[in-house]
């Protein structure tokens, strides 16, 4: 799939000591590799208030001489942030200005067909000079619903770094199974596939819609619009202070401490029978105090409404989340 690429990258561009940059919140794979490969992981922080994106001058004062890689994600996963064509431009000229030639941007692109409101892609390897820099990674997982199939790949700038990965690819997985391979081929290359992911794309829009919308009536939540992907990220500070959810978090036993979202996750879940990620699973470093949780949009609508419903009922419910934590001390730990 997708997600090989994302690990082997740093496997080859970096040695120990090395910083990696990284969005967080972020696919998670991003910051929890870079310790394997004795690395140094460097969060950039998306904005909440940017819809999940990021300054130029906060990317510039992260870039450090040790600085080998640089991971982008637009439309994101957790946060559905997407990134404008200026963003990318300004993004340019810093790298352009503080790195070395020899370091690598990292574009995930895996959800570049999923994007709303009549906007357009971009990729920052369109950036004039930008190509000579830049990694695109992509696969079938989402343009094509097909995640089962497994198949990815990544775009490199130079035939001897795609060799590099080529050694490391075959050494690891043989190859991707052929039969895949040519239903990838046939996804790629039939006129059906246009109008298929035109019809997918409009479905997860009028469901990022309306979920958007009764997501941000429950009390204590606030959501920013996602612009792409399948995910919504809301802001659950709300509900972690009307149900107390800090104080009962730090109460808990240290080793018990993961983050006050996490139980709500947890109460959600095995109390109210809805499942949903929190922040801190997307990226832990920095990530104290930030109470988010993450929602997937990837399921017919009926069920997503009553999801929603659950989470209201969850975050109001605070006789159950206090005889939840009483009964069930071993679901609150990371
Ligand atoms: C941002 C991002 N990159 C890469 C991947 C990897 O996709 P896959 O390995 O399923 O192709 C995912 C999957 O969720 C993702 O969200």
């Amino acid at each position: 799939g997708g997600k090989p690429s994302i690990g082997l990258a740093q496997q080859v561009y970096c040695n120990p000591g090395d910083e990696v940059i990284y969005p967080s919140p972020g696919f998670p794979i991003y910051e929890s590799f870079i310790r394997y490969v004795r690395a140094v992981p460097v969060p950039l922080h998306l904005d909440e208030s940017a819809n999940f994106t990021f300054s130029p001058d906060q990317l510039a004062n992260l870039i450090t001489p040790k600085t080998k890689l640089i991971y982008l994600n637009f439309p994101s996963n957790p946060t559905g942030g997407v990134a404008s064509k200026s963003l990318l431009e300004e993004t340019t000229r810093i790298i352009l200005e503080n790195c070395q030639p020899n370091v690598r941007i990292y574009s995930d692109e895996i959800y570049e067909n999923i994007i709303f409101d009549g906007k357009q892609h971009h990729s920052i390897s369109s950036v004039p000079e930008m190509a000579e820099r830049t990694i695109i990674a992509g696969g079938f997982s989402k343009t094509f619903a097909w995640t089962g199939g497994r198949v990815g790949y990544a775009v490199f700038p130079t035939i001897e770094e795609a060799d590099e990965f080529k050694r490391l690819n075959i050494n690891y997985f043989s190859c991707v199974p052929p039969y895949n391979q040519e239903a990838a081929r046939v996804a790629l290359e039939s006129p059906l596939s246009e109008q298929a992911v035109k019809k997918m794309v409009e479905t997860f829009e009028s469901r990022r819609n309306l979920i958007w919308q009764q997501i941000n009536e429950i009390p204590g939540i606030s959501c920013q619009k996602p612009g792409g992907a399948f995910y919504l990220f809301p802001n659950i500070s709300g509900i972690c202070e009307n149900l107390g959810l800090i104080e009962k978090h730090d109460s808990l036993p240290l080793e018990k401490q993961s983050s006050p979202a996490n139980i709500f996750q947890m109460f959600a879940l095995y109390e109210h029978q809805v499942a949903v990620l929190d922040r801190k699973s997307f990226g832990q470093i920095g990530a104290d105090g930030k109470h988010f949780l993450r929602l997937s949009i990837a399921a017919e609508q009926s069920v997503l409404e009553k999801g929603i419903l659950r989470l209201k009922n969850a975050g109001e419910d605070l006789s159950g989340l206090d005889r939840f934590l009483k009964e069930r001390p071993d679901l609150t730990s990371a």
